[in-house]
């Protein structure tokens, strides 16, 4: 029986041997880079609540995509902020809008990093919102199929700029088939679509809504974005985008949703991202700068959750810090 007891120990013990048995690694090759593109900025612009996160110009994001490339991180997840916002979001469609502008230039300098655009309308919309909204009588409602085909009009005018991955965020109903058929339809029936498939709302996408500005002008996004105490409706959500044609899932946020990524996994076994989002990120840089936390540590211990939880790729702002550790 003693001898029994002892044996973790025992392997513990053993540097190597701790080293050959471990289950879960992070590799570099596993990670997404959120970078955002401003039409308004003509150098980097510096997000306070994000410590080392800034707003590019084109240019800057071309220069700073191509280290992060180097750097072995495959892919970048890119959301862009207009010099204009309106009611119907429509710079996030325009041919020459910033992020289809970006994305030329991308894959122009960087031809072989993966460009995965985010398809929303929150940073493009006079009002915030993710989708098209009817606001009477001090009420409002998004609408959500009229929503659907802006989004779908996104997606394809971010494939025809030359986007790798389209990723829809705005959680309309049915939007993940209506922007496949678009694809289709234009050509583009081999381009993989990254669902937010099971996206909570959630008080820790605060800092991101400086780094977007996509903050609701009034209201909140409750009637499009999940309530944080159902899983099993996370579930269905995802099995509603897996039948409508999503090729890989993203859970989000991270750290509060372990459950949500396992389950996912577990019953659907497509490739699976986490969002290791901007609240998570900022408070956990604040500690680090108050002394109180071993950032790298720290940093690792939550990727390595994510990974143990079954992420197959995390998207996170320490991308760059977790590759040049991992070397
Ligand atoms: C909205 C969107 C959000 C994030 C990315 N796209 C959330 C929101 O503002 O409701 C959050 C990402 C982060 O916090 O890092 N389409
Ligand atoms: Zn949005």
């Amino acid at each position: 029986m003693l001898q029994l007891l002892r044996r973790p120990r025992r392997v513990r013990s053993n540097e190597a041997l701790r080293q050959i048995v471990r289950e879960n690694s992070i590799e570099t090759r596993q990670l997404i880079y959120p970078m955002f593109v401003s039409e308004k900025v003509d150098r980097a612009e510096a997000i306070s609540s994000m410590p080392g996160v800034y707003q590019y110009s084109v240019d800057e994001l071309v220069e700073n995509a191509k280290r992060v490339f180097d750097l072995g991180i495959p892919a970048i997840l890119l959301f862009g902020i207009p010099h204009l916002k309106d009611e119907l979001g429509s710079q996030a469609f325009d041919p020459n809008g910033i992020v289809q502008t970006a994305v030329r230039s991308l894959k122009h300098s960087v031809p072989d990093l993966l460009v995965i655009t985010d398809v929303c309308l929150c940073e493009y919309t006079s009002h915030g919102h993710c989708g098209i909204v009817d606001k009477r009588k001090g009420r409002f409602e998004v609408l959500n199929d009229r929503s659907v085909e802006v989004l779908v009009q996104t997606a394809v005018s971010q494939a025809e700029a030359g986007a790798d991955v389209v990723a829809p965020s705005d959680m309309m109903d049915g939007r993940i088939g209506a922007i496949r058929s678009g694809l289709d339809q234009a050509g583009f029936s081999d381009l993989p679509i990254m669902s937010y498939a099971a996206k909570f709302s959630s008080a820790f996408y605060g800092p991101f809504r400086e780094a977007a500005e996509n903050a609701p002008q009034f209201g909140d996004r409750q009637s499009y974005q999940m309530d944080p105490a159902n899983a099993n409706e996370a579930l269905r959500e995802v099995a509603l985008d897996i039948e409508e044609g999503a090729d890989l899932i993203i859970v989000k946020p991270g750290l509060p949703y372990l459950d949500i990524l396992w389950r996912v996994k577990e019953r659907f076994g497509l490739p699976t991202a986490v969002y290791n989002i901007s609240g998570e990120y900022a408070m956990l840089k604040a500690a680090a700068a108050n002394g109180w936390i071993e950032e790298k540590r720290a940093v690792l211990e939550l990727i390595i959750g994510f990974r143990r939880a079954g992420a197959d790729m995390v998207i996170t702002y320490w991308a760059k810090d977790l590759a040049s550790w991992l070397k």
